[in-house]
């Protein structure tokens, strides 16, 4: 049932491209235009909401704070993202022209669970993205976009956070064509742009060799970091989990922009920092992401570089370079993920631990 591999978290990593393909089967027309028929809220109700209030734990909030970015900038509504286990718990506001968004992989997660229950007593409207048919989040919610990963069994996340990402980038492109935001035009472009994904996914996972070198190199770490800005954020914290839950290391996510503001004063001579560049084609981001390597970088830090291909501006200032597929920016994550949750894993199984079944955890978490 491993189909060949040795643990169920390589296999579900290696099914990547064919869940991201599966999840997008049929939700798009060639003509461009989305089609979320399982969405039972209506076009008109979908026009009067105001506000959006995405609500996960774990890997699956790191999925809402990257559809955060998406949403607010292809629908101009904004957009919250709580880790669902805070959200009850402090009076927050929700009404009946809020769309409660709850991601969840197993659709058992009792933190979930219950912060869906609270916002429908205030007459949200909630929407489920979840990957398992018939759970009881989807069962307790309005509306629910499966995920089509197939069942994920390795506790850590991988598989179920890609399609998780793609789930939320159908949302966001599906309301902006509903609402007819100024993005109208984009939305065939970007939809034919995911469409690509599985390929560009695959070109990641041919790339295996050099990140599992790089695990062997860094075993022993005592620490390490991880750095982005914009959606490359959500993927440091993401990959920074990953590196938590398997390898029991210590890891931290930060957005590279914080660097300064505290964080920089951890780094010294050897330590391994992974730092996600944005595409070439946000200037600004860029420049400033590069700058942020040089500083690490000329207080001894070992900087391992995830960047477009053909990237040369960042090249001198990377003792590693893991080249990622030219992609538009917000949907970078899908790829930049995939090289860190295979160091994750490469180093994990090195030092001799279960990545199927990590210590102190479990696969759904059902109590609060
Ligand atoms: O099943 P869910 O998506 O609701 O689970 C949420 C988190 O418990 C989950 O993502 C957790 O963080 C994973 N172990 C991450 O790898």
């Amino acid at each position: 049932e491993k189909g060949g591999y040795d643990w169920f978290m390589r296999k579900e990593i290696y099914e990547q491209p064919k869940a991201v393909a599966d999840t997008l089967l049929g939700r798009h027309g060639a003509d461009g235009q989305l089609k979320l028929d399982e969405i039972r809220i209506s076009e008109s109700e979908l026009r009067a909401i105001d506000k959006i209030v995405i609500i996960a734990c774990g890997t699956a909030s790191y999925a809402g704070l990257v559809a955060k970015y998406a949403i607010e900038h292809w629908t101009r509504v904004p957009c919250e993202v709580e880790l669902a286990s805070e959200f009850r718990y402090r009076d927050p506001i929700v009404g009946p022209t809020t769309l409660v968004v709850a991601i969840s992989q197993s659709g058992e997660t009792a933190d979930t669970l219950m912060a869906i229950r609270h916002a429908r007593e205030q007459k949200a409207k909630v929407l489920a993205i979840c990957n398992t048919n018939g759970s009881t989040i989807p069962r307790e919610s309005d509306a629910v976009i499966y995920t089509h990963a197939g069942p994920e069994i390795g506790v850590a996340s991988t598989k179920g956070f890609l399609t998780q990402l793609v789930a939320c980038y159908l949302l966001g492109l599906y309301l902006a064509q509903v609402r007819g935001t100024r993005f109208g035009d984009e939305i065939g472009s970007l939809a034919a742009e995911l469409d690509k994904m599985p390929a560009a996914i695959s070109a990641v996972l041919a790339d295996a060799d050099q990140v599992q070198a790089l695990a062997a190199e860094f075993v022993d770490a005592p620490s390490v970091l991880f750095l982005g800005r914009h959606v490359g954020y959500p993927v440091a914290l993401e990959g920074a989990l990953k590196l938590k839950e398997l390898a029991y290391i210590h890891a931290e996510g930060f957005a590279a922009g914080e660097l300064k503001h505290g964080p920089i004063a951890l780094v010294e001579d050897q330590l391994p920092v992974f730092v996600v560049v944005p595409p070439q084609g946000r200037d600004l981001l860029h420049e400033k992401v590069v700058s942020n390597i040089m500083e690490i970088r000329a207080r001894g830090a070992r900087t391992i570089v995830l960047a477009e291909q053909g990237d040369t501006s960042v090249a001198p200032y990377a003792d590693v370079m893991i080249s990622l597929p030219k992609v538009s920016t917000l949907l970078q994550p899908i790829l930049a993920i995939v090289p860190l949750q295979i160091f994750a894993c490469e180093l994990a199984t090195r030092k001799g631990h279960d990545v199927d079944q990590p210590r102190n955890l479990a696969k759904s978490v059902t109590v609060e």
